[in-house]
């Protein structure tokens, strides 16, 4: 249930060995009540408490909450079909709601059970459905609530708890529900049966009297309990706890003492009846009125009497009887003295007589029993007052009947006595009902009818209510009788009557002594179609009579408490007729409750109570079997079965079993029926096993339906794989058509996002382009806005360029060519170039080096544009000395040790070729620049011989040819040439030094940078220069360019130098 609770029936016969059968009807042994129980019992092991026998609902109570009443419940069981949901109470309204409103015909769920089996908690869900099938308009909601709330109210005062129930209704209901044309709830009605009043005054031991008493004392607010002059202890009134007390025979029965329950909380009860009084739009005087009348009870029953010196009963207590009397508001010595007292009338003389103390108890008790019974009549009527529709038109019915079920108890007394009696009529209600329903189904299918044998008990309700015969009949002629009429003499008289009735038997009546040990003296034995029961005949006398005396009756029409007013009407004193007896009463309300039912289509609810502990998971065989057989559910089985014990609608069955036949798999199109009938052919159905209807297929046996199933259980394994299959493949094709959906989704979008990038790159692209087309065109502008990105970008490109392709060197003059908008700045940038490169150079140059520079350049200063050798010395350093190594060791000893002056240093040495001034012989020397003076020095075997010293400061003239010679002519002044001869050196002077110097620009820069007097060098401009001889004659050097360098004399006896093409 819980597991699969809107599964289709037929999907839990599967689990059938585990959980049983959900209809009783497809047992094998439908005969056994073994094989019944154990169904019930497979069933309420797995928490499933409901077992159908075809359209009767068993109920097992679980003393538990199992969750089956949630609203998502009740909402799935709205609208689906009877078989098609597992058995539950909500299926069986839903059944009678549909047809009720489809057919527009009346109906009732009838519900019976022992006491504690759970009718009324069925009957609440019952109601609850009912009341939930409102459209939730504003009126409906107010109608429903009524219905709701009669519940609560009703259970305040005709629940108590006793032994078997904490809850027990102690009255029988039935509650029309009407509906108007679209099926909503719109009124309701209610009929009782029967209160169980004798609770008022006395109650078993564990039990308690009437709910409403207790809720009272514990939730009334203080001031009405002071108002009621009430005390919150139950245990202080005597109906609620009585004392032990031996004067009072009637009291000395075990107590109450159970004020206090678990289950119950008064206060909170108290509540909800208060709300429901609200609800059910009770006037506050109403209410008012209701609490008086309680509470008055109370104070009646703590009214104690004693006897007098004359055996008169005395009242012990006055404050209880004011307090009864204010709040019946009625005379309180009237009340007392009717208390007290019995006034007879006798051929029209009223004769009043003094009550016994015992006489006074039981009349004391008898207004309390008979206020209280007609203060709840009167609540049932102000409640079907708040629950009459206001609506007109046609209206149908749904009715609920909760009562008693079959009672037998040890000592089995009146009571039992018409509640077996109610049980009887009810069966043969259920009989005739579903005989006819069975009958008619059979005719509407067109089926021929199967004769149903079956127990008719109409010969035991015969036996209790036929007239002048009847047991109620005897009994209320033993009251009316005038003598002493006894229960006894009433079982006498029942011996007489009936002692030949197969059902009937007593101890004296029994002929057979195995029976007459079984049954006491003062019982007599019916055999119910439940089994039999014996009943005690004490007390029967006197429950039928149910005499209240007529003194108290008029102390009760004087009331002005508005309830007690209706409830005891003045006309009640003025009738003569005595008054129905109880027996009676409850024939002629039960005759027309049958008359109520047997005009409804029936629907049952069998409760059964599992144990008598009230414990969950505890089914108790025995218990169960004993209420199977009262309840008759195995009579029921037995009709239902009679004919066949399974039948569906066409529809219904091909759509479950359509695949164990190729014709009907997998989808039959034709008439449903053929389908069917194609279905049962396939499996080879015997042709007694089934018949087709009209719209049903009728199964005989369970085994056929269970022979199905199980073929069905196999094919749903091979399908199961099929579908699995071919599911698998759908939802990998959804799969892969979802993934490729969303593939081609992201490619698309990606493609786009793509495109538009690269498209904005484009534009971006075309835009450069453009500027740089303009910037081009217009390059040679000014700058303007057009082109000064253009002309920005070829400065950084020509700057870029540049940088690449710098001249390293001070020699790399090479430069590229500069872009217009660089025009400017290009030379700039070179000069700055230049001037880094000359700045690094410089930097880098060792004092040796810069000195050779400072000689280069001053050598440039000097011959360039003015010799013609001049540009090969260009690429050669100048160097000190040009002397080999065999001169330069001489130089370093002979000339620096010896010759050399003293401070002088060393600059300059040069081998040479010096020119006599006379007759220009040439002759080999070495020249030798000092600090100081210039040497002329001949080497000659190894030695070093001064020719010529003169100081440098002497020196007047340093003559070249601007040819390409290597001509040196020194001019020293005449005086010197005679110093040198003072000198002893040279006495013969010679004028002008001639000389070949092989590098004369480099000699003739060392001489000037070592001098610092460049004024001294002269560079001829014709061609020839003069020279003074020896004493002081003039010579002339001729000059001239040829083939070859040579330097003679020529024919006129002049020095001719011919200069060369140079090297
Ligand atoms: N379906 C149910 N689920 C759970 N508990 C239940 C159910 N039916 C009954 N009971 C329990 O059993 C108790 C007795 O049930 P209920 O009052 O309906 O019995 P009853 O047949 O009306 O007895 P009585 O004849 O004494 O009125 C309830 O108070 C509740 O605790
Ligand atoms: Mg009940």
């Amino acid at each position: 249930m819980e597991k699969a609770p809107l599964e289709r029936m037929e999907s839990v016969l599967e689990d059938r060995d585990r959980i049983g059968v959900p209809d009783a009807i497809l047992l094998e042994d439908y005969l056994s009540e073994t094989a019944f129980i154990d169904n019930l019992k497979k069933r309420y092991n797995e928490n499933i408490i409901y077992t159908y026998i075809g359209h009767v609902l068993v109920s097992v109570n679980p003393y538990k909450d199992l969750g089956l009443y949630t609203d998502k419940l009740l909402e799935k069981y709205r609208n689906v079909n009877f078989y098609e949901v597992p058995p539950h109470v909500f299926a069986i309204t839903e059944n009678a709601y549909r047809s009720m409103t489809s057919e527009v015909t009346d109906h009732c769920i009838l519900i019976s059970g022992e006491s504690g089996a759970g009718k009324t908690e069925a009957s609440k869900q019952v109601l609850r459905f009912l009341a939930a099938t409102s459209l939730h308009r504003r009126e409906m909601d107010r109608v429903r609530d009524r219905l709701l709330q009669s519940n609560p109210l009703l259970e305040a005062f005709g629940n108590a708890k006793t032994n078997r129930n904490d809850n027990s209704s102690r009255f029988g209901k039935y509650m029309d529900i009407e509906f108007n044309f679209r099926g909503d709830p719109v009124g309701g009605h209610v009929l009782n049966y029967l209160l169980e009043k004798s609770r008022v005054v006395h109650q078993e031991k564990g039990e308690r009297n009437f709910h409403v008493f207790y809720q009272l004392l514990a939730g009334a607010p203080d001031d009405l309990l002071k108002k009621l002059h009430l005390q919150r202890d139950p245990n202080q009134y005597h109906f609620l706890k009585q004392p032990e007390n031996p004067d009072m025979p009637l009291s000395s029965f075990d107590q109450g003492q159970s004020c206090n329950v678990n289950s119950i909380n008064d206060r909170v009860d108290f509540g909800a009846v208060d709300h429901a009084l609200d609800t059910l739009e009770f006037k506050t005087e109403e209410q008012e009125a209701v609490w008086c009348v309680v509470a008055a009870i109370l104070h009646i029953g703590n009214i104690n009497f004693y006897g007098d010196d004359d055996g008169h009963a005395q009242i012990k207590n006055d404050e209880e009887v004011k307090h009864a009397s204010s709040l019946f508001g009625c005379d309180s010595k009237a009340l007392a003295k009717a208390l007290t007292h019995r006034t007879i009338e006798a051929r029209g003389e009223r004769v009043t007589s003094p009550l016994t103390p015992d006489q006074a108890v039981y009349a004391r008790d008898a207004l309390a029993k008979s206020v209280y019974e007609r203060v709840f009549n009167w609540l049932v009527n102000r409640l079907n007052m708040s629950l009459d529709s206001v609506e007109k038109g046609r209206k149908t019915l749904l009715g609920i009947l909760d009562i008693y079920g079959f009672e037998i108890f040890n000592k089995n007394g009146f009571e039992q006595f018409c509640i077996n009696y109610c049980n009887e009529k009810l069966q043969q209600v259920f009989i005739e009902l579903t005989l006819k329903s069975e009958q008619e189904e059979y005719r509407k299918e067109g089926i021929e009818w199967e004769q149903i044998s079956y127990f008719d008990n109409k010969i035991i309700c015969d036996l209790v209510e036929e007239k002048h015969k009847g047991i109620i009949s005897l009994l209320d002629e033993e009251c009316l009788r005038p003598g002493e009429a006894t229960d006894m003499t009433f079982l006498s008289k029942m011996n007489s009557h009936l002692s030949k009735h197969d059902h009937y038997f007593s101890y004296d009546t029994s002929s057979n002594n195995k029976v007459k040990k079984t049954i006491n003296k003062d019982e007599f034995r019916l055999r119910h179609y439940a089994g039999d029961v014996a009943y005690r005949v004490q007390g029967f006398l006197d429950k039928n009579n149910d005499l209240l005396f007529r003194d108290l009756k008029e102390a009760m029409v004087q009331s002005s408490n508005m309830i007690v007013r209706v409830a005891f009407p003045k006309e009640e004193l003025m009738g003569k007729k005595r008054p129905e007896t109880a027996g009676t009463q409850f024939k002629n309300s039960l005759a027309n409750l049958m008359v109520i039912l047997m005009s409804k289509e029936p629907s049952y609810i069998r409760c059964i109570k599992p144990n008598d502990e009230k414990r969950s998971y505890c089914f108790d065989t025995e218990r169960v079997g004993h209420q199977v057989k009262y309840l008759g559910l195995m009579e029921n089985l037995r009709v239902r079965r009679a004919g066949f014990a399974y039948r569906r609608k066409y529809e219904i069955f091909l759509a479950r079993y359509k695949s164990l036949c190729p014709a009907t798999w997998p989808n039959y199109r034709g008439n449903p029926k053929d389908g069917v009938r194609a279905i049962v052919q396939h499996l080879n159905y015997h042709p007694d096993d089934y018949r087709l209807g009209e719209t049903k297929l009728f199964i005989r046996l369970p085994k056929t339906l269970f022979y199905t199933e199980d073929k069905f259980q196999a094919r749903k394994q091979e399908l199961a794989t099929m579908i699995q299959a071919k599911w698998k493949a759908v939802m990998y094709r959804r799969r892969y058509l979802k993934m490729r959906e969303a593939v081609t989704n992201i490619t698309k979008h990606w493609r786009r996002v793509k495109a538009q990038r690269e498209c904005a790159r484009r534009k971006w692209a075309v835009g450069i382009v453009r500027a740089f087309v303009k910037g081009f065109i217009t390059r040679n502008e000014p700058v303007n806005p057009i082109n000064a990105r253009f002309q920005q970008l070829v400065k950084c490109e020509f700057l870029l360029r540049l940088a690449k392709v710098l001249p390293q060197n001070l020699l790399d003059t090479s430069w590229p060519v500069a872009p217009s908008s660089c025009k400017e700045a290009s030379p700039v940038i070179y000069g700055l170039h230049r001037t880094y490169l000359a700045r690094k150079y410089v930097k880098a140059l060792t004092p040796e080096k810069r000195s050779m520079f400072e000689e280069k350049v001053l050598a440039e200063q000097l011959f360039k544009g003015k010799k013609s050798s001049y540009p090969e010395t260009l690429p050669n350093w100048f160097v000190t000395s040009r002397l080999n190594t065999a001169e330069e060791s001489l130089r370093k000893t002979a000339f620096e040790e010896s010759i050399k002056m003293a401070g002088e240093k060393t600059k300059y040495s040069t081998p040479c070729t010096k020119y006599d001034r006379h007759g220009y012989k040439p002759r080999e020397r070495l020249l030798i620049l000092t600090s100081g003076a210039l040497y002329l020095l001949e080497a000659k075997e190894n030695k070093l011989k001064q020719k010529h010293r003169f100081s440098l400061k002497e020196i007047q003239g340093l003559h070249v040819s601007p040819n390409n010679d290597n001509l040196l002519l020194i001019q020293i002044p005449v005086e010197n040439a005679k110093k040198d001869k003072s000198e002893g050196k040279d006495t013969n002077p010679k004028g002008d030094l001639i000389l070949n110097v092989p590098n004369v620009t480099e000699t003739v820069t060392k001489i000037i940078t070592v001098s610092d007097n460049s004024e001294v060098l002269k560079i001829a401009d014709t061609d020839c220069i003069g020279h003074t001889m020896k004493n002081g004659k003039q010579g002339t050097i001729m000059l001239d360019t040829g083939a070859m360098t040579v330097i003679n004399k020529n024919k006129e006896g002049k020095l001719l130098v011919v200069a060369g093409p140079g090297q």
